[in-house]
């Protein structure tokens, strides 16, 4: 009889981990950040085994990271997506060394099964933690009131539109007539978000995290064209953050790390 019960409630465990709660991706990613101040690249958060750690899109052993330096974090913003079980977290630090880091968790059955990160320091993309501080605290991404949520389709519809945008023109993103863009730790605001660039311009391998309380899409890709350093495809790795509210983008965060240093110039 016991053994009977035991088995039925595993059953229901493993049907219940195709989603996951929002209590459980809060403590895995509280816990990830925890060690990445502290510097320990081992945590009771992730899974046994191998854990998937990539850092810039090169697969790297989690032990040689950023989660080895203890990182003196002045800010961070994170999001969770109950559907696909993964979290995004932004990463402001301005003393000892100063990064801007947004890095997505994925996690299986409660425990962090990949990790990957996209780590800007000197040298990319318009790269400026201070001013990325500054800006970040001046935003409100609070909770979205449960009566204006918008879906997981319309969030995720704004964040494809304003990267589809990019290489055709005749694409309209929702921007809000306030949408902003902080790209490292240059500001751009008053709804001027539209850019265009050049065709053919394909952005691929896009890794989404979306959270509907909280109105965000983070949107890792890859970037064609941008850093001469790597071939178009993959392209340069980036990823864009986006606060929508009521179908429109109010917020922009993009990080991109240039292969070779100083790509913007
Ligand atoms: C992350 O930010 C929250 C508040 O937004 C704060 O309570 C928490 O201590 C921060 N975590 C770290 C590790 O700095
Ligand atoms: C973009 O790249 C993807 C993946 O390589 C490919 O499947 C798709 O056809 C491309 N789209 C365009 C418009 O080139």
């Amino acid at each position: 009889m016991l053994s009977f019960v035991l088995l039925a409630s595993a059953g229901l465990v493993s049907q219940a981990s195709a989603a996951c709660t929002r209590a459980s991706l809060i403590e895995g990613t509280a816990s990830y950040l925890q060690a990445l101040t502290a510097g320990k690249a081992s945590f009771s958060s992730l899974a046994a085994g191998t854990v998937a750690y990539q850092e810039n899109d090169v697969a790297l052993d989690i032990s040689k990271g950023l989660l080895s330096q203890g990182i003196t974090i002045d800010f961070n913003r994170s999001i969770y997506d109950t559907t696909l079980c993964a979290s995004y977290t932004e990463v402001v630090a301005t003393s000892k060394h100063a990064y801007v880091i947004g890095t997505r968790l994925a996690f299986t059955d409660d425990k962090i099964t990949k990790i990957e990160s996209n780590v800007c320091d000197d040298g990319d993309w318009l790269f400026n933690a201070k001013g990325s501080l500054d800006y970040n605290k001046k935003e409100n991404w609070d909770p979205i009131p449960a009566a204006k949520r918008d879906s997981r389709e319309v969030i995720k519809a704004a964040g494809d539109a304003y990267i589809n945008a990019w290489g055709d023109s005749s694409i309209k993103p929702p921007f809000s007539p306030q949408c902003s863009r902080l790209e490292g730790g240059s500001y751009i605001s008053g709804g001027n978000c539209k850019l265009n660039f050049p065709p053919p311009f394909n952005v691929t391998n896009r890794r989404y995290t979306i959270d509907e309380e909280l109105g965000a899409v983070d949107i890792f890709h890859n970037f064609p064209f941008l850093d001469k350093a790597i071939p178009r495809d993959p392209g340069t790795q980036t990823n864009n953050f986006m606060r929508v509210e009521a179908g429109q983008i109010k917020y922009i965060h993009e990080n991109t790390v240039c292969a070779k240093k100083s790509c913007a110039k």
